[in-house]
């Protein structure tokens, strides 16, 4: 099936889940060409749950012992061109992309919902960390993006008819929802391969939640860098205000389904949708956060 999307290009539908026909493109070229090796990582994440965020936390992560603080790449690097999306980027008009660039263990990013994966992903070691952000402001941080890129003529959408669509399930790679789900169970059933992390939780805690991911991936700390205080650098340097302030992020461009957009830093808060959800909006959101996650354990 096929409906009217947020920006110009509708929306289908694939395997229960939606994509511009620019993404699904993307998505159907790495499910059918990516080969993942064993010492993989592989972002997952709904839009505006903190890609930008988690890449280049992992990104500091795994690659810590290679480059000096005052000399990193993130510093100079908008982080989606360190991490790479698989479906928007590499396999979005390629069926062989270049990997000789490259840093092994390699890093990838993706929005693919479970069920979608290439192949390779789940018959290889390689390691998925899911990001997953309370349905309310990813919604919030979603709606303002949007009208970022809208162009003029189509004038902005209402927050209605965005909450509407997106209750729907019809969002990028939405439902959002089932999206989450997918992720969930597989990291109930696979915690070895598949980790599930929380906005919320990162922001709250964040050291105990670092030290928790960089485990994870394969990248514990050292006693030593505990006591040269890297958990600390990695958390500055990746945090909102430093990246935000960064003149690489300020006036990096990226292409995004066709469009130019710097709009990956906005508030980097939680609970945001306190300023905008209506009470008839955040009973429908709360209501189908329930009947959708009740009995799966996940809650937000
Ligand atoms: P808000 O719009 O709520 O501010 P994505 O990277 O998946 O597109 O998500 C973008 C959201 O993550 C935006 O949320 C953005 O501000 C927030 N974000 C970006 N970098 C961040 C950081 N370093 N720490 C916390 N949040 C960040």
């Amino acid at each position: 099936p096929s409906e009217k999307g947020w920006l110009v290009a509708p929306h289908h539908q694939y395997q229960g889940f939606w994509y511009t026909p620019k993404q699904l493109q993307g998505m159907l070229t790495c499910q059918l060409h990516f080969r993942a090796h064993d010492s993989d990582l592989l972002l997952v994440t709904t839009p505006k749950s903190g890609t930008t965020w988690l890449k280049a936390v992992m990104f500091a992560i795994m690659y810590r012992t290679r480059y000096s603080w005052a000399k990193h790449p993130l510093l100079t690097n908008n982080p989606h061109d360190l991490v790479p999306f698989l479906e928007l980027k590499l396999y979005a008009d390629n069926q062989v992309p270049d990997f000789t660039s490259f840093i092994t263990p390699r890093l990838f990013a993706t929005h693919i919902p479970y069920v979608s994966l290439p192949k390779s992903v789940k018959d290889t070691n390689c390691k998925v960390v899911y990001l997953c952000r309370n349905p309310k402001d990813a919604f919030i941080s979603y709606w303002h993006f949007v009208n970022k890129l809208r162009p003029k003529t189509l004038g902005p959408l209402s927050l209605e008819e965005a909450s509407e669509k997106f209750c729907r399930g019809l969002s990028l790679c939405g439902p959002f929802w089932d999206h989450a789900l997918g992720y969930w169970k597989e990291s109930l059933e696979s915690p070895q391969r598949v980790f599930f992390l929380k906005f919320e939780e990162l922001k709250e805690q964040p050291t105990v939640h670092l030290r928790r991911l960089a485990e994870f991936m394969g990248y514990p700390f050292s006693e030593e860098e505990e006591k040269e205080g890297v958990v600390d650098e990695i958390l500055r340097l990746c945090s909102f205000d430093n990246l935000s302030s960064l003149k690489v992020n300020k006036s990096g461009k990226m292409t995004y389904d066709g469009m130019e957009h710097e709009a990956f830093f906005r508030q980097g808060g939680v609970g945001d949708w306190v300023n905008y959800l209506t009470s008839e909006m955040v009973e429908r959101f709360d209501t189908i956060t329930e009947q959708k996650f009740h009995g799966s354990g996940l809650k937000f």
